[in-house]
């Protein structure tokens, strides 16, 4: 069986304070080490991975960051290295999330580029794909997401895949309280593990693929009930303890 992960991707939010109350409830909920079918992980702004390392140490909670840089060190003012992310524990590290895409402008390339340098530094990228709305409409879902995992397949190889998380997340469900149908998320899910089993079919079958955008408590246990949905990446409702705890538990 697929290993099963759920991420919180908390973006720009929280603070020390709110940060406290909510890893101390998920800890609680959780168990310290207790068996877990589900992995599951806190993506968390920079300035909070020291708290975020000391409050989940021990834990069966895992943690990453949202962003990095492409560079391994130098003069790039503001930017963070994976080998800084790695210092401070973190096993993941989200790469092309859509927001970075559309806001700072990030390509393929350098989407490609930075999934290296997660990988260089032993981080495990979740790398996020899916088409606007726009390109829904128009017919293009499964050209554009393609063309998006191609960009780093072409680059890295197949076999980079093998230690990377997919997620499929359709830029309309984001923030937007559109959730895909599980039908919808399942038929690019399973388009996607086609697309990667052409070039290597093992690493195809083993890679987990989560669907994010607008999941919540009520609809995760029919998304993850679906063959290739393995978790969710999860923005709004990773910041609320019970939801997030429960969309684990359906996991
Ligand atoms: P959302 O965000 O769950 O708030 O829609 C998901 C994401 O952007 O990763």
């Amino acid at each position: 069986m697929r290993a099963r992960l759920v991420a919180g991707n908390w973006k720009m939010h929280g603070s020390r304070q709110a940060n406290a109350g909510l890893l101390d409830a998920l800890v609680a909920g959780l168990g310290k080490g207790g068996a877990q079918a589900a992995r599951c992980a806190v993506c968390v702004p920079f300035p909070y991975l020291e708290q975020v390392a000391a409050r989940l140490a021990g834990s069966s909670i895992a943690w990453g960051a949202q962003n990095l840089s492409e560079h391994a060190a130098g003069a790039y003012t503001g930017e963070v290295s994976g080998a800084m992310l790695a210092e401070f524990g973190c096993r993941y590290v989200i790469v092309g999330h859509s927001e970075r895409r559309q806001l700072f402008g990030e390509s393929d390339a350098r989407v490609a580029a930075k999934f290296a340098a997660a990988r260089a530094n032993g981080l495990t990228p979740i790398l996020c794909i899916g088409e606007t709305l726009e390109a829904r409409e128009a017919g293009r879902t499964e050209a554009v997401v393609a063309a998006q995992l191609e960009a780093i397949v072409a680059t890295a190889g197949a076999e980079a895949m093998r230690n990377a998380v997919l997620a499929y997340e359709p830029v309309w469900a984001i923030g937007t309280g559109r959730t895909a149908s599980a039908e919808q998320a399942q038929e690019v899910h399973a388009f996607l593990r086609g697309r990667l089993a052409q070039r290597d079919a093992s690493v195809a079958q083993a890679l987990p693929i989560l669907y994010g955008g607008s999941v919540k408590a009520a609809n995760a246990a029919a998304l993850f009930a679906m063959p290739d949905v393995d978790g969710g990446l999860i923005g709004g409702a990773s910041l609320v303890a019970e939801e997030f705890l429960a969309i684990v538990a359906a996991a």
